[in-house]
């Protein structure tokens, strides 16, 4: 947009969003480049990999706004973890930075909305850093509350690995 982004629908920007191929791949890594600082090649491709066998409920989109993408969204539905239903989790979606708040975002939950929903699924899940106020805004603009679940985690640098003699 060579005007910068703005608030609001008037502003969407209209993409295509659909499966991954392979041939996107280069944007997806370039784009987490960007947004992240680290390039993750590998992460990225082993992810493809794992996320379009056609036989699990797995889901890697994309917004193509032709001749490139415009964002990705990456979730699974995840069935009795924690004594849990079957839901939906979401655990990436990133839009590159010259499109921001032009409604690609909500665009990309809308779609694996839609696919859990083929799944038969009536729940959706993320998991975010307290402070990070922008994907906390998103979520929330999309009508996603605190759930009943906490994260809990503890630092293992103190406990041998299996097979290490140090006691
Ligand atoms: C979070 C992110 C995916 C949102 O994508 P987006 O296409 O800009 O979002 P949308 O345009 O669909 O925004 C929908 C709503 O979210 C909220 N929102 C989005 N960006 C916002 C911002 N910077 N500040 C405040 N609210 C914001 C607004 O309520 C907005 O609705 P409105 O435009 O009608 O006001 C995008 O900012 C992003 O890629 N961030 C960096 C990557 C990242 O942190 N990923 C998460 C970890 S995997």
């Amino acid at each position: 947009m060579a005007d910068g982004p703005q608030r609001g629908a008037a502003r969407a920007t209209d993409v295509a969003v659909r499966p991954v191929r392979v041939a996107d791949l280069a944007g997806v890594i370039d784009l987490d480049q960007r947004n992240t600082g680290v390039a993750k090649p590998e992460y990225w491709r082993d992810l493809y990999e794992r996320y379009t066998q056609p036989a699990r409920p797995r889901f890697f989109l994309v917004a193509d706004e032709g001749g490139g993408i415009a964002g990705f969204i990456i979730g699974e539905v995840r069935a009795w973890e924690f004594g849990s239903e079957p839901c939906g989790w979401v655990f990436a979606i990133q839009v590159k930075p010259e499109v921001r708040m032009h409604h690609v975002g909500s665009q990309l939950l809308d779609a694996i909305c839609k696919s859990f929903r083929r799944k038969n699924v009536n729940k959706i899940r993320t998991m975010l850093r307290r402070n990070e106020n922008v994907i906390m805004s998103f979520f929330r603009s999309q009508g996603m509350m605190a759930g009943p679940f906490i994260q809990l985690e503890k630092d293992l640098d103190d406990v041998p690995a299996e097979g290490d003699r140090r006691t």
